[in-house]
């Protein structure tokens, strides 16, 4: 395992951030928020989108005026994110890490959901983070290397009802890690996913106490994860720790699906 950053030989797999830069997709809440907090704390400098800036976001700008840049940006106008990395381009100079992080669910049987809802889910789970993985790929290829983290989840790998077009999105995250893997790899790029079981977030807010239980029941650790415990591995993906991990997805749900 090569921990010198002068003899690594990708610009992601240095020891610690320091002048490196991570493209996080929604790091103004939840696993985003403490990805983006974590990778800043390293030394990253770190730019991020959302679709709005939350109180986080307005407090990074002004604690971090040289290290972190935030954009509105939608998923679901998946070309504006080949602007955004641009933009971070710019005004960085570089691109080592990118994780793809942002998502939406939206619960509802097949049956009823309108193919409008069918397509925005898609489009923001899937094609949104396949071209903001093109974009940034370009760039890092350029540069002879980076690291590329796809957060999916565990309905890419177990069946739920009313999440059949997330999961849809979700396993084709998953695939894509994998062939992307193989694309990339001679260019010293590597790309892996981490497959988190539930985790509290707003995404989970909503969720009604008896299921809270039943995953807690069903969990062989007794609880739900933390976004730390998700990040902790999407941070390992990114180090010079998993310098030989590629094309591999990471499965982060306490023994939930095991
Ligand atoms: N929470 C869980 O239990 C769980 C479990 C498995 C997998 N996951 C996955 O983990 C990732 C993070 O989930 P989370 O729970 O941290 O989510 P979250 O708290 O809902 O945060 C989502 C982030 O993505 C942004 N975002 C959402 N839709 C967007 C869009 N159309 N365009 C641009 N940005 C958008 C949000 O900001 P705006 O709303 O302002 O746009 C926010 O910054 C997602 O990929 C999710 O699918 C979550």
């Amino acid at each position: 395992m090569t921990e010198n950053p002068d003899t690594s030989g990708t610009t992601a797999e240095k020891t610690a951030g320091e002048g490196r830069v991570a493209v996080v997709s929604g790091g103004s809440r939840g696993l985003g928020r403490v990805l983006v907090e974590r990778l800043l704390a390293d030394g990253w400098h770190v730019a991020t989108f959302s679709r709005s800036a939350s109180d986080f976001v307005t407090e990074a700008m002004a604690a971090h005026p040289g290290s972190f840049h935030w954009e509105a940006v939608d998923l679901g106008e998946p070309e504006t994110a080949r602007t955004f990395v641009r933009n971070v381009h710019r005004v960085f100079g570089r691109l080592d890490l990118l994780v793809n992080n942002a998502g939406i669910v939206r619960e509802e049987l097949l049956f009823t959901m309108p193919p409008k809802a069918i397509e925005s889910l898609i489009t923001a789970n899937l094609v949104a983070p396949i071209m903001l993985t093109q974009a940034c790929a370009r760039v890092m290829t350029r540069q002879g290397g980076g690291a590329i983290v796809n957060i999916s989840s565990i309905n890419a790998v177990r069946g739920y009802r009313g999440v059949s077009v997330y999961a849809a999105a979700k396993a084709g995250l998953d695939g894509f890690t994998r062939s992307l893997a193989r694309e990339l790899g001679g260019h010293g790029i590597r790309v892996n996913s981490v497959v988190p079981g539930y985790f509290d977030s707003a995404m989970t807010a909503e969720m009604p106490a008896a299921s809270r239980a039943r995953i807690e029941r069903r969990t062989p650790l007794g609880r739900l994860a933390a976004a730390d415990d998700v990040a902790d591995a999407v941070l390992y993906l990114s180090s010079p720790r998993a310098e030989f991990v590629t094309g591999q997805s990471m499965v982060i749900d306490g023994g939930l699906t095991c």
